[in-house]
């Protein structure tokens, strides 16, 4: 029962924790790291400073914990050490020196677990004097000095300074205290060195004091070089010079020596020993020329001025005259100002021209002459004596063209007080060409084209009408007579005015079947358009074009219906459009149809003379006779409007219309008649009586008897609704 239930025990086991076997408690913890520097992080050089590293650790188990401590300096690892002891770990750091300086920090670790302590700085300052020494303190040129330099008791990595005077001569850098080298001192003479040395610390470096100050002695070698140039003087272009570069005082086994010959920076000549150099002499030559010698680091130079007098000058190549045309003669002449007359005879110089096939001659003394060619050419001209030949600068001939005849024209209108131009032109000629505006042969004006594409114009005014000039101008390009352009006459045209619409016969006397002649005249220069219109028509009656300044224009055979308004518009090449006054032509009846209308007019009058005349006689033969006088509404549909119509037997022989009111009497007045005491209205009833038909409202004190002589006759109207206009007016005439 008992393996059985351990064997159970043990299968439950390690199905709970299959892959425990083993569980290790985990018996610490750093519970901090602290780091000090002793006894202070600023310091003075040769102080023993120690890097104080503790561990606060708790743990349970008894067995000591294997400590891993670790001291870094600025980031990098500079200590490593694993103890047992829970005691502080020190880092010592003997007689600390500025190399020492940095930021320290140390870190723990304890079975695989990390602590590390916060950063400390440690500042050691104090820096040993340098000291410099040398082997020898006399040396030869061209020997190299051997120097030593010693930074005493310090460490770390050091950069040593060499110096002569403020010059530094050598640098070296090293991760020891002492340093030698060897340098050349250059030039002979006593030569006073020192040395400095820095210490270089994150993030900067440490001067050390100046070392000890030391001499040394360059003693000169005998060895130099010589130059010679012959001859030294008086040299002219075209002599030979020689040049001969020596060394003197040459030291025995010497085998590293060179010279050099050479001119600005133009090497002539070198060799072992000695340089040569021979050469025709030219003016560009003047200056120095230098001998050096080379021997190790000995270089020692010699250098001489030389003056190469011109023995002619440039020559310069000119052109007379200065301003050619084409295809006329030409000389060119080539010219060396200045030779040198004691070397040289005028007659050596010889000059020549380029190119050769340039069409001229030469006329001996560096003359060349001929036409000029039709286009642009560039010469040079070249000039040689006894070996040296020097060549002019370019000219370049441009011929000219000589101007072409010029034209003159106007452009646009010469109109009178508005100004116009004359333009003259060229076809061809070099610019600039003065143009010349000459009016009656006067030169008036002067325009000078310079640019290609410009126009000569010339701005005129007329003021005067009817004047005409001549005009002619003058193309100019050159010292030669100008080209003169044909003449025209320009007469201004004079703009049109007063104009002046004259009509014939006078108004009055025009009549049917009369001739209407219409003058239309202006003042101005033709040719002259002239349109005569009439109000009220778009189109003219007339137009014309006439090369006078007035025209006519007949309307035959008038009738009424060519009355209206005549006026006529002119305008001329001045293109100003004036118009004449209005003038208003009434066409009168004609003469016969007048007489006609009299005639009638007369024999009317005649016959009503006679009929009157036969009237009243018959009037007399009937005393009594009735007169009847009936008054009726002209209208029966007018309200306001009667007719009164007086009649005498069945003859009516007058009427008038008299204006009624609807509610007040009118009296017809009876028209005037003779002065017959037998009024018209007298009633054919010898005993009539006035009677009211319609009662009136009223007595009207406007009411006014109608008298007439000894008669009075009352015509009364009433007016009612009922009775209408209808009514009877009844006469008395009473007789006195
Ligand atoms: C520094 O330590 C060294 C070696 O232990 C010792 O000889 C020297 O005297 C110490 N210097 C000072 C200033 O304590
Ligand atoms: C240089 O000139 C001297 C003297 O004329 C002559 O003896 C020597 O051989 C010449 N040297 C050379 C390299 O031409
Ligand atoms: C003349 O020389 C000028 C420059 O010096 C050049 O531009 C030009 O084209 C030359 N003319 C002719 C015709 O060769």
């Amino acid at each position: 029962m008992g393996p059985l239930l351990l064997l159970t025990s043990t299968l439950l086991s390690s199905y709970l924790h299959p892959w425990r076997v083993v569980d290790a408690q985990k018996s610490f913890t750093i519970r901090g790291i602290t780091l000090s520097v002793e006894p202070s992080t600023d310091v003075t050089r040769d102080t023993n400073v120690t890097i104080r590293c503790q561990a606060i650790v708790s743990s349970s188990g008894h067995q000591p914990l294997s400590r891993e401590y670790t001291i870094y300096k600025d980031g990098i690892v500079v200590y490593t050490k694993t103890s047992s002891s829970s005691e502080d770990f020190l880092y010592q750091l003997y007689n600390a020196r500025v190399s020492n300086t940095g930021k320290y920090m140390c870190k723990v670790t304890i079975e695989g677990e990390q602590r590390q302590s916060e950063t400390k700085k440690l500042t050691v300052t104090g820096l040993s004097p340098p000291h410099l020494h040398i082997n020898n303190g006399v040396i030869s040129e061209g020997e190299e000095l051997t120097a030593s330099c010693t930074a005493p008791g310090e460490t770390g990595s050091i950069i040593f300074y060499f110096y002569e005077g403020s010059k530094e001569k050598r640098e070296e850098r090293v991760n020891t205290n002492h340093v030698e080298v060897s340098f050349p001192l250059s030039s002979s003479g006593i030569h006073k060195l020192y040395c400095v040395y820095t210490i270089l610390i994150t993030p900067d470096s440490i001067w050390s004091e100046k070392s000890n100050s030391v001499t040394v002695t360059v003693r000169e070698l005998p060895i130099t070089p010589v130059l010679e140039i012959f001859p030294l003087q008086d040299i002219y272009e075209g002599d030979r010079l020689d040049i001969f570069c020596t060394v003197k005082n040459v030291p025995r086994n010497t085998n590293n020596l060179d010279v050099y010959l050479s001119q600005g920076d133009q090497l002539l000549s070198s060799g072992i020993t000695e340089a040569n150099h021979s050469m025709t002499a030219l003016a560009k030559d003047s200056g120095e020329f230098e001998c050096r010698l080379q021997m190790g680091h000995v270089v020692k130079p010699v250098s001489k001025k030389v003056s190469v007098t011109e023995l002619f000058s440039v020559p310069t190549l000119t052109m007379s005259p200065a301003e050619v045309f084409q295809k006329e003669p030409m000389t060119l002449t080539c010219r060396s100002e200045s030779f040198a007359s004691e070397r040289l005879r005028r007659e050596e110089l010889t000059y020549s021209l380029d190119p050769p096939e340039s069409f001229l001659i030469p006329r001996g003394n560096g003359e060349f002459s001929g036409k000029a060619l039709p286009y642009e050419f560039n010469y040079t001209c070249t000039a040689q004596a006894k070996g040296i030949v020097k060549h002019s600068k370019t000219l370049t001939v441009h011929p000219r063209v000589s101007v072409s005849t010029p034209r003159i024209s106007v452009v646009g209108k010469a109109v009178l007080g508005r100004p116009f131009q004359i333009r003259c032109e060229s076809d061809f000629g070099s610019l600039p060409i003065n143009y010349t505006l000459l009016e009656n042969y006067d030169p008036l004006h002067t325009v000078i084209v310079k640019q290609p594409g410009q126009q000569a114009l010339f701005i005129v005014t007329f003021r005067h009408p009817g004047k005409t000039s001549k005009y002619m101008c003058e193309a100019k390009n050159s010292h030669k007579d100008g080209k003169l352009s044909e003449t025209v006459d320009i007469t201004a045209i004079e703009p049109l005015s007063q104009p002046l619409l004259t009509i014939i016969p006078t108004l009055s006397e025009i009549a049917e079947g009369t001739n209407l002649l219409l003058i239309c005249s202006v003042k101005g220069t033709p040719p002259v358009t002239f349109k005569i219109y009439r109000d009220g028509r778009d189109q003219p009656l007339f137009t014309t074009n006439s090369y006078d300044n007035n025209t006519s224009f007949e309307i035959r055979d008038l009738s009424k219906e060519d009355s209206g308004k005549y006026y006529f518009e002119a305008f001329n090449p001045a293109n100003n459009v004036i118009s004449s006054e209005h003038i208003h032509v009434e066409v009168q009846l004609a003469m016969w149809k007048k007489v006609v209308i009299g005639g009638f007019c007369l024999l009317a009058v005649s016959v009503l003379v006679v009929v009157l005349a036969l009237f009243f006689k018959s009037k007399r033969g009937k005393r009594e006779a009735a007169a009847e006088l009936s008054v009726k509404p002209s209208s029966p549909k007018s309200d306001d409007s009667l007719t009164v119509n007086l009649t005498h037997d069945t003859e009516v022989y007058n009427a008038a219309t008299v204006k009624v009111n609807r509610t007040d009497s009118v009296w017809s007045e009876r028209p005037p008649a003779d002065n017959d005491e037998e009024s018209s209205m007298v009633s054919h009833e010898p005993d009539v009586e006035y009677t009211e038909v319609v009662h009136p409202r009223s007595a009207d004190p406007a009411r006014v008897p109608l008298r007439k002589g000894t008669d009075t006759v009352y015509s009364e109207l009433q007016n009612s609704p009922h009775a209408g206009f209808g009514g009877v007016c009844r006469a008395q005439r009473r007789t006195t």
